[in-house]
């Protein structure tokens, strides 16, 4: 039979099968469902098979042969949670951080997220686009094939959906799918300073209808903390996306223990974020209902407060850990290699469980488990190669890229860590 790709002799295809339906907790997590000397067929943007080398080579003629002797082979990296698309930046806030100022004041000062929505805000949709799409030819290089994107820096109407719009066509014109997130609920922008529940009001009334009437955004997230939103505010304006069809996400916990992973698990969102001050409840809760914990340890270390999620408590309690990078102007990080050497060396997460976290559960935090994060016929050929010879050199070698090979949707638009013109 003829096919278009045939990987052959990967020292490790791991596949990660088994778990389309619903994301792996536990000691799920280890298994990888690694294939030695593994081969995969990919036809018309799709895998067809998946198995020995030699058997596979004796079924198929490919248009396309890969060596992948001495190279593990898996699915490309999906990151759920990103601030994507910003302007301007904020290295003088890491001044401010090292001399002790915390993130939440820096805020408060009119700073952080606020000063990005000023630039943002100034920023026409093309600066922003052509911006965006250069971060993510970032990700893209160090093996990301899928990515979730948030408003939030534009905090009225006009340029939530500006940012939306942007988040729509880089989707579009990018090798990446870009999945999109309304988060109107960012920050409470100067304007409401005063009234924070007139702005709740905007965003329920104004922005969510409109956002589901131009078809911009699958989810709705709100930020929940202390001077940020309330949990009653987060709640109403989850419950209102949930009327228009939007899934609600949570920026749960971050800081201050305002019963956000309960929150998430009580609304029935498909995910709770950060997570660093969860109360065993909260976690409880998610673990009964299926959230995903979206870990963000490069967020954690960002912040220099050098507190990290306890994803070993949330393993054991049967949460679903995802990973994924945060990217945004006070963490900027396109890299899931990164990411996952934090998750291995501060989330204390063996390699395994930190790829089934950056593969299978992040596709499932964007409701994706039975087309992508996995090697299984059927689902879209997202495949990457990298220049190791096992799994366990995941997170273990880190600084440098390891991706040599990233396709997408069955073709090769990453050889040799660079991208094919
Ligand atoms: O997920 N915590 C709130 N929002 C983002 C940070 C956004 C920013 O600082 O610009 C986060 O960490
Ligand atoms: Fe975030």
């Amino acid at each position: 039979m003829h096919v278009d790709i045939l990987i052959v002799d990967a020292e490790e295809l791991i596949t990660l099968k088994g778990y389309s339906e619903r994301p792996k907790i536990g000691a799920e997590l280890r298994d990888l469902g690694i294939i030695p000397r593994g081969a995969v067929a990919v036809m018309n943007g799709k895998i067809v098979d998946v198995g020995k080398t030699d058997v596979l080579v004796k079924k198929y003629d490919a248009d396309l042969l890969i060596d992948a002797s001495g190279k593990i082979v898996l699915p490309g990296f999906i990151d759920p949670h990103t601030h994507l698309v910003f302007a301007g930046s904020r290295e003088e806030e890491l001044t401010l951080k090292l001399e002790g100022v915390p993130y939440l004041e820096i805020l408060r000062r009119g700073g952080g997220i606020l000063k990005t929505v000023r630039l943002t805000r100034n920023a026409s949709e093309a600066e922003l686009f052509k911006e965006a799409f250069e971060r993510l030819n970032i990700a893209l290089i160090h093996g990301t094939t899928t990515i979730e994107a948030k408003s939030g820096y534009g905090l009225d109407t006009k340029n939530e959906l500006k940012i939306l719009r942007v988040n729509r066509k880089l989707d579009e014109e990018h090798p990446i799918d870009v999945v999109s997130t309304f988060l109107g609920a960012h920050a409470i922008p100067p304007e409401f300073k005063e009234n924070p529940d007139e702005y709740v009001d905007v965003i329920i009334k104004e922005m969510i209808p409109r956002v589901v009437k131009d078809k911009l955004a699958e989810f709705n997230d709100v930020f929940i903390e202390k001077n940020v939103f309330s949990p009653k505010q987060g709640r109403r304006i989850l419950m209102a996306g949930k009327k228009y069809g939007l899934i609600p996400k949570v920026h749960a916990d971050e800081f201050t223990d305002l019963g956000g992973a309960k929150l998430a698990a009580e609304v029935g969102a498909i995910s709770a974020d950060h997570l660093l001050n969860s109360s065993d409840e909260g976690l409880r809760k998610m673990a009964e209902r299926g959230v995903v914990g979206v870990l963000l340890p490069a967020t954690s270390m960002t912040l220099m407060s050098m507190k990290f999620a306890d994803a070993r408590k949330m393993i054991d309690l049967g949460v679903p850990v995802a990973l994924a990078t945060d990217l945004n102007p006070n963490c900027w990080v396109e890299n899931m290699q990164l990411v996952i050497t934090l998750a291995v060396y501060f989330l204390r997460m063996t390699p395994a469980e930190a790829i089934s976290a950056a593969t299978i559960n992040a596709a499932h935090a964007l409701g994706l488990g039975r087309e992508i994060g996995s090697i299984e016929p059927g689902k879209k050929a997202d495949i990457i190669i990298m220049n190791i010879p096992n799994h366990m050199f995941v997170g273990y070698r880190f600084g440098s890229n390891l991706v040599e090979y990233v396709i997408k949707n069955g073709r090769i638009i990453v050889e040799g860590g660079e991208i094919v013109k």
